[in-house]
């Protein structure tokens, strides 16, 4: 496996993102982690962001969608495998995802999720392939452009493989 992100590096700039993010709601922030390939990166970056509060001000829930099956290519359609279990309405939402390909995936997310009446909706994602967006979404923490490589590991899979690696690395 070829190392593209080493774990120390990911590790540093997750706390920095979640420095932003805190900075940004200082109201607290309702995290949204997209499952399954997100929940490494929301469990660092939670506990990123809470180290310097009480805890309070960070809450989280989970949603899972999926686009992709086993296949490693977008088929581009989108369906809601699991919702939410608490109400998002006036709350401040950060969507917490793994990586931002074609933003097809975040385009649904983002319209079903703003029929609910978040007060503020905003994207965190450890990852982006901007050479591989097919619609336009807005996301306001990136951790790493990448290109356009199939990449594996910190949550990311490849047919379920690789998720519980602590970097990123390049499938194949
Ligand atoms: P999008 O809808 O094309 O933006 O796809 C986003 C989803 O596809 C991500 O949340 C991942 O689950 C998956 N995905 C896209 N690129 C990769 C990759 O390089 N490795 C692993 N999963 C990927
Ligand atoms: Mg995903």
């Amino acid at each position: 496996m070829e190392t593209l992100i080493p774990a120390d590096d990911v590790q540093h700039r997750v706390r920095s993102l979640a420095d932003e993010i805190r900075r940004d709601h200082p109201g607290g922030v309702h995290l949204i982690g997209v499952l399954k390939g997100s929940f490494i990166f929301l469990a660092d970056l939670a506990r990123a962001i809470a180290a310097q509060t009480d805890g309070r001000d960070v809450t989280l829930d989970f949603i899972s969608l999926s686009s992709y099956g086993a296949s490693a290519t977008s088929s581009g359609q989108v369906q809601l495998l699991k919702d939410l279990g608490t109400s998002i309405e006036g709350r401040d939402v950060v969507v917490v995802e793994d990586i931002i390909d074609t933003g097809l995936t975040l385009t649904y997310l983002h319209s079903i999720l703003r029929a609910r009446a978040p007060r503020r909706l905003r994207t965190a994602c450890l990852l982006s392939k901007p050479s591989r967006r097919k619609v336009d979404v807005p996301v306001e923490y990136i951790g790493f452009s990448i290109e356009d490589k199939f990449v594996v590991g910190y949550g990311l899979d490849y047919g379920e493989q690789y998720r519980a690696l602590p970097f990123i690395g390049v499938a194949g």
